[in-house]
């Protein structure tokens, strides 16, 4: 029989790895399969259909091909399957140095290849000969290994002196941006993303997400206070044996007192003004709406007794009991309320029930503007208006009748973020 030519054989690896892209995307879809997940097994078909075109290349006839003749078959295909590669990492949610990483791992193979094209080497002449090529191959392979090695920044010896006598940070004259901006650095230099993520950055959820609980809202003092001395203060569902262990605590003589106000005030920073704070160990987390020690300080700032919220009264207009005391005061009894109409922005239709934390967020701090509703977000700590939000929601959704808890929101994309920053959805100052 005779051997099918390469593009009999691609003839049918082509339909019938596209056949089968089509069963697993149409099969997916049918058992409700996310499209992330879609795309995933789509991708790895198309893997394996370039490996098949590339076994089904026929065997070199017997005229050698020059060095460069196999370059040029060889290099595309690596190319293309490094392109396939990087992006199915990605859709994989593997980090960046991950992505990096395996494509290099096709070079290498690519090398591989390389070195197997080469003319085979005559053959040993004795003992001793064959003993020189082997020493000969390690040393070459050693040289190659170091000198790739020494170029990558963490293997530099210099990069690290560097950082090792780099004068300790000095804040005099620097202005906002640049303090947060350098407080970043010491984050990243003490490797906290090494067990907290800050959002969507990072991949270790050892500690709390530092963006999603909103350590931004805490007073400088306390956030200082939990990195020089973490077991002081329990964050909520870290109180396993390991967890509050875990934190190092160390930060004091490892960083400066300058360093100290970069990080803080980068800490501040982490802030959502369109979704509640979240607590708890990924995955088993939830809201602050559903959390009785919240709504129990919460009822505290409501009813005017919070000490760090002096002469703030919610309940002086609303009621201590939900029942109006100013009239056109909300009556967070009624769940069926819309939202005021005064405001420019405001979302009709949406019942309180319903009512984005967004929404709750942006009318406590801004008030409703021409009436006794203040902009308390301008006077008082957003941690404690959050707080009270929380409260007041149990008045027509009380927290020993709920059945479920309120879906933990989906941790705000990069994009998402920035939109904050010109949406104004931050008020100045930040409290
Ligand atoms: C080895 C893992 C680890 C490293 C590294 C680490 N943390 Fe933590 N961190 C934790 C864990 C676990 C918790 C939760 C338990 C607790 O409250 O102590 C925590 C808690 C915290 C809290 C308190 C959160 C709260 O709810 O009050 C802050 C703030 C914090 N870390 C900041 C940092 C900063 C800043 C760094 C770097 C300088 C850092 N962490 C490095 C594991 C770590
Ligand atoms: C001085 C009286 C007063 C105080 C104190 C007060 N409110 Fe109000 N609040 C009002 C009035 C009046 C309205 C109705 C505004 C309007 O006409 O739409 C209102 C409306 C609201 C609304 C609904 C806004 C909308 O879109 O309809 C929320 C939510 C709210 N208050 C929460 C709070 C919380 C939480 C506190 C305490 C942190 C608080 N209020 C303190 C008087 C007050």
């Amino acid at each position: 029989m005779q051997e099918k030519t390469f593009l009999q054989k691609a003839m049918k690896i082509v339909p019938i790895s596209l056949g089968l892209v089509a069963i697993f995307w149409f099969g997916s879809a049918a058992l409700g399969l996310s499209s992330a997940v879609q795309q995933r097994l789509c991708g790895i078909v198309l893997v394996a259909m370039i490996y098949a075109l590339l076994l089904a290349i026929p065997k070199t006839e017997f005229k050698e091909k020059t060095f460069l003749q196999n370059l040029k078959i060889k290099i595309p295909v690596i190319t293309i399957l490094g392109i396939v590669i990087w992006f199915l990492a990605g859709s994989f949610g593997f980090p960046v140095w991950w992505q990096i990483q395996f494509v290099a791992f096709a070079l290498v193979g690519l090398t591989f290849f390389i070195l197997l094209d080469l003319r085979t080497m005559k053959p040993e002449k004795g003992q001793v000969h064959s003993v020189r090529r082997l020493l000969a191959t390690y040393a070459l392979a050693s040289i190659i290994f170091i000198t790739v090695t020494a170029q990558l920044p963490q293997f530099d010896p210099e990069f690290e002196l560097e950082k090792l006598n780099k004068p300790p940070m000095k804040l005099t004259g620097l202005a906002g941006p640049e303090v947060i901006a350098a407080g970043r650095e010491i984050f990243e230099a003490n490797k906290c993303f090494n067990c907290h993520k800050v959002f969507w950055e990072g991949n270790s959820d050892r500690g709390p997400n530092l963006g999603s609980k909103q350590i931004g809202l805490y007073s400088d003092d306390y956030i200082k206070s939990q990195i020089l001395d973490p077991r002081k203060d329990q964050a909520p569902g870290f109180e396993d044996k390991k967890s509050k262990k875990a934190m190092p605590t160390y930060y004091g003589d490892d960083i400066s007192d300058d360093e100290m106000v970069a990080l803080v005030a980068y800490l501040k920073t982490m802030r959502d003004p369109t979704n509640i704070p979240v607590e708890g160990k990924f995955p088993n987390q939830w809201t602050w709406w559903d959390d009785p020690k919240i709504i129990e300080e919460g009822k505290v700032v409501f009813e005017g007794k919070e000490a760090a919220t002096e002469g703030l009264n919610c309940a002086v207009c609303h009621g201590a009991a939900g029942i109006p005391m100013m009239t056109g005061a909300l009556d967070f009894r009624n769940e069926n309320q819309p939202d005021t109409d005064k405001m420019p922005d405001h979302l009709p239709g949406v019942m309180l029930k319903d009512w984005p934390d967004e929404l709750w967020y942006k009318r406590v701090t801004r008030g409703v503007v021409g009436t006794p509703m203040a902009p308390w977000g301008m006077i008082f700590p957003h941690l404690y208006l959050w707080k009270a939000e929380a409260y007041a929601r149990t008045f027509h959704d009380p927290l020993d009748k709920r059945t479920a808890k309120r879906p933990v929101p989906p941790v705000p994309t990069k994009e998402e973020i920035e939109a904050w920053k010109t949406n104004e959805l931050f008020l100045d100052p930040l409290l």
